[in-house]
């Protein structure tokens, strides 16, 4: 289905523009809004037509956004306020798409977790803000048939960014210790599950959506690689890659605090300590969603862009 009219929110982003750049090559007209400040690299975009602004400027959005010619709107980095302006304003949208997190679900109760799995909740380590903004959307649906689609990516890995380490964060001292052969401690976390999104195909997931829109509305989807793998799994496959003959030291939290002091600990470990293990069925049964690379993929996409960028 080509020849929709989107307009993509954060369209300079890791995700935001591989879903503006995957648009285009579907057929689709493309408005890509940004502020203009985003330093990081950004996507080819050509065929995409940038309109700089604040999303958060309900002027902005009111003169502005709301007198394009659209009938989708893509939102790669919601606020809650996002969803009220949307909904408000961007009256003429058949579906709003919405990135969201699957750190709303954690702790996960049991794996691989779907979509319905509890999230509404706050618990000690979710992404409670992310379950405020969703759950709002999900009541304007329900109560004025506000079109929304959530999409919740699992951590997510690709060229383009720092992927995330054992550290807890996406700190890439943590790869140049293991380049250079140095001694990495770590808290003991190698059996615990991590499901990592390949950049590339979580974009395309908001690409395919637009295909479905009627399937969509009131929805959330998880979309992830196929299969979690543990972290053990995952530090050898970046220590096979870079040929690393580190030793793995296992610390507390008080020890680690002592060995690496410029890293701020805080809330760090609790996250990356969580089972990360879900099910992407809905996404591939209802509007064909599907991967091109494992975890262990993507992981290495990652650290041979590090690589090409000169950070590693
Ligand atoms: N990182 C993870 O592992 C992970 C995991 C699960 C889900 N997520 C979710 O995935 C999304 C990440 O998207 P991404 O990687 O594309 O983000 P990103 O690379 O950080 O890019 C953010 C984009 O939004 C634009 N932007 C930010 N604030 C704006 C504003 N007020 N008005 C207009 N544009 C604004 C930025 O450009 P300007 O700065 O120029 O405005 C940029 O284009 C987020 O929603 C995140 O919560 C992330």
């Amino acid at each position: 289905m080509s020849g929709r009219k989107v307009i993509v929110f954060g369209a300079t982003g890791e995700i935001g523009g591989r879903i503006a750049r995957g648009c285009v090559k579907a057929g689709h007209k493309v408005f890509g809004i940004s502020r203009g400040k985003n330093t990081r690299e950004v996507v080819e975009l050509e065929g995409v037509e940038m309109i700089y602004g604040d999303k958060s400027d309900e002027n902005f959005i009111r003169d502005t956004v709301a007198k394009l010619d659209y009938d989708a709107v893509i939102n790669s980095v919601p606020k809650i306020e996002d969803v009220e302006l949307c909904h408000k304003y961007l009256k003429k949208a058949e579906n709003v798409i919405q990135c969201s997190s699957t750190g709303t679900f954690v702790p996960l109760r049991y794996f691989p977790a779907d979509e319905n799995h509890p999230w509404r909740e706050k618990t000690p380590v979710n992404f409670y803000p992310q379950s405020v903004r969703d759950a709002r959307a999900l009541e304007l649906w329900k109560t004025e048939k506000f079109p929304i689609t959530i999409l919740r990516p699992t951590n997510i890995i690709g060229a383009g960014r720092v992927p995330l380490e054992l550290w807890g964060g996406r700190d890439i001292e943590f790869y140049k210790k293991l380049k250079a052969g140095e001694t990495v401690h770590i808290a003991p976390c190698e059996n615990i599950l991590l499901q990592s999104g390949f950049n590339d195909d979580l974009a395309s997931a908001f690409v395919k959506a637009l295909d479905a829109p009627d399937k969509i509305r009131g929805e959330i989807f998880v979309i992830s690689t196929k299969k979690a793998i543990t972290l053990g799994t995952y530090l050898q496959t970046a220590m096979d890659y870079l040929h690393s003959k580190s030793e793995i030291k296992h610390a507390s939290v008080e020890e680690l605090m002592k060995i690496y002091p410029h890293i701020t600990w805080t809330n760090r470990l609790d996250f990356l300590l969580e089972h990360m293990s879900f099910d992407i069925g809905k996404a591939e049964r209802t509007f064909g969603y599907s991967t091109t690379k494992s975890g262990q993929e993507g992981l290495v996409s990652a650290l041979e862009w590090c690589e090409k960028a000169g950070l590693l």
